[in-house]
Parts: structure tokens; sequence; C-alpha cells
């Protein structure tokens, strides 16, 4: 047996890798190794013999497996001390953007939009895109029977046969994340909402999935004034011009009172579209007082609070301040649309850096 461990341990040590090591193992320790066939010796011998011997196997064998253990960790921390000297990387160079994908120009206005309203004090808030039928209108101060609500192309989830409760739907617009954001934190609240909205319409300028952005700010005395305020800021920021010149028509929508459409001033001249001078004028949001009711709604009481609200939508701002003239091509993954049109993803938008740049 000391013949054996003066063997065995001195092959241990000098073997050089993991799998010569594991040849050793199975040559002693195998099923037909070496020991194992020791072992089983034992069987035939005299019970007082077969004590010793087998006591003393047992030693054997522990020691030589202790010796593998041994080795097989140093041999691993020897392979990964090699790998760390050929595989490192320096983390603190600049990064070497390859230039294949590019960040959407929806993904860049988001973001652009995101940091213009941040800096006005707004917070992001999120809502489902599939979202119920009372959240999406009821709440919104349109019942079942508001004419608005056929308006709104919707698509509706199916239910389980015999399930009769109102089918949830896909959301139509941002709105229903102003309940939702007032619901969980109440008021005062200032939050934008950017986010995937869906509707049945399909031409050179509708998508069935498009981008809204909502915005909402609750407090006790906020009017048509602050409103007023943010949107010709955000727009002067957004369209990186020095001024710019709003229209706010009287409209009607029925979770607003009263209600706005706000048109900007702009001028197309061979085609090229020039915000801030000129005299033709674009639609570019709704807007308007949030109704009592939809406060109400959303366990704000009117009483005390109330603010203003606007939607927009995020691809067409992306068209008008990017000159893309078609908006399907948005949602085909062309790599050659997405080359021409799309932002350096280490371009990230802030106020102090530049937007777009
Ligand atoms: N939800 C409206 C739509 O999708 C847009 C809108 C209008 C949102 C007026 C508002 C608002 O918050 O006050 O057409």
């Amino acid at each position: 047996m000391d013949d054996l461990l003066t063997k065995y341990l001195g092959a241990i040590a000098s073997v050089a890798d993991e799998s010569s090591l594991e040849d050793l193992r199975v040559a002693a320790l195998g099923k037909k190794g070496e020991i194992s066939l020791k072992m089983r010796e034992l069987g035939q011998m005299a019970p007082e013999a077969r004590q010793t011997a087998g006591a003393a196997l047992n030693r054997l064998k522990d020691e030589i497996d202790a010796a593998l253990r041994a080795r097989k960790a140093t041999l691993a921390d020897a392979a990964l001390d090699e790998r760390l000297k050929t595989e490192w990387l320096d983390v603190t160079l600049p990064g070497r953007p390859r230039r294949q994908g590019t960040i959407h120009p929806v993904s860049q206005v988001t973001e652009e939009i995101t940091a213009i309203f941040a800096d006005m004090g707004f917070a992001v808030a999120e809502g489902p895109q599939i979202e119920s039928d009372w959240f999406n209108f009821d709440a919104l101060n349109m019942a079942p029977e508001h004419p608005a609500r056929q308006e709104h192309d919707t698509f509706f989830m199916a239910r389980a046969e015999g399930d009769d409760r109102p089918p949830h739907v896909l959301r139509t617009h941002t709105s229903p994340v102003q309940i939702r954001a007032m619901q969980a934190q109440g008021a005062p609240i200032r939050v934008i909402a950017p986010g995937r909205v869906y509707r049945m319409d399909m031409d050179q300028t509708h998508t069935p999935m498009f981008h809204q952005v909502e915005g909402l700010a609750i407090d006790r005395d906020i009017s048509m004034a602050n409103l007023k305020w943010v949107l010709e800021e955000f727009c002067r920021a957004f369209f990186e011009v020095d001024r710019v010149d709003l229209r706010f028509r009287a409209s009607h929508f029925p979770f607003t009172e009263p209600s706005a459409e706000v048109d900007i001033r702009c001028s197309w001249t061979g085609g090229q579209l020039k915000i801030g001078e000129g005299d033709s004028w674009m639609e570019i949001l709704g807007s308007g007082m949030v109704h009592p009711k939809v406060l109400a709604a959303a366990g704000v009481d009117p009483a005390e609070w109330q603010g203003f609200a606007f939607g927009m939508g995020i691809d067409r701002l992306a068209m008008l301040k990017y000159g893309i003239p078609d908006l399907r091509a948005f949602f085909e993954s062309d790599l050659r649309w997405l080359r021409h049109y799309g932002f350096g993803a280490l371009d990230k938008p802030t106020l102090a850096g530049g937007l777009s740049r």
C-alpha cells in the first residue's frame, strides 16, 4: 500500500492538466481502478486480516482522493490565471459602436420629450397596453353610449366563451394612464406617459399601432395659462428654435373642459417644413382642463384639485422634426431606413448636451 501511495501521489503531483488528472483518478479510484480492485479482494480475506487491510485501504483511498482534489483546484486556478492573462478588457476605454443598428426615431423622440418634461418636473408614468374598457373609456367620461367611443376604431380582446363581462381593449390612447397615475399617487401630480396605442387604421399617416405621450399636471390652482407656458416651452425645446407661435383652438374632448387643440406656426417652402415662421398652421396636440368627473373617477376631489392634460402623437412629432415622409416605414424594420433615419446609440439626448445634435 505504501508503494501505491507513493506511486499515485507522485503521479498526481506531476500531472499538468485536468484531463490527465481525470485519467489518473479513473486508474486509481474508478470502477476498475487499482484501489477499487483491491477493495474487492477484501471479500476473500479472513475476517481479522480483512479488518486491518480494509482500514488501511480506506485511508489510502482517502489520501489519494484528497490529493486529487487539491491538485484539481490548483490546476483550475492556474488555468484561470492563464485565461485572465490573455482575455482582459480595459473597461475604462471609450465604447466602439459598430454602427450596425441605430436608435429608432420613435425611441429618440421619446427620449427627447422625456428630457424636456423631466426638466419641468414631470415624472414618467406607465400603464398596460391591454386595458379595461373602464380605464380606456368610462373613467375618462366616455360612457358606453358616448359617440366618441365609436370614433376610436377600437381593437377588442376576446373573452372566454360564456364570459359576458365587457371585453378588454388594446388602449386607443395614453389617456387611461392619467387615471392610473392619479389612483396610484393622488394629487398633486405632474407626469407624462409615453407609450404604444392601437387603432384600426392604415394609410400613409396611420398605422394600427402608434405612439402617444400624455401629459398631466394637477395641483390646487393650475390653469390654462400654465398649460400654455408648458406647451410653448416644450415646443421651443423640442423643435430647437428660439421662438414658436402656438394657436389654441376651442375643441371638444370628453375628458377635458374646456378643451383646446393646439396648432403650431410653420412654413412649407420647397417641400421643406420650418417651425416658428410662415403663414401655415399645423395641429400638433389635444389638451384642456381635466374634467371634474375624470378627477372623481380617479379618486381625486375636484372641489380641491384642478389641472391640465394633453396628448400628442410621438410618431407625428418625429416625422415633423426629422422630415420623415411615410409613417408605415417606421415599423418595417428596414435596416437601410434605420441607417438613414436612426440615431447613434451613444448620443443620448439631454437639454445640456443638445437634443438631436
Ligand atoms: N386622448 C386624445 C386622443 O387620443 C388626445 C388628448 C386630447 C389627450 C386632449 C388629452 C387631452 O389628455 O386633454 O385623441
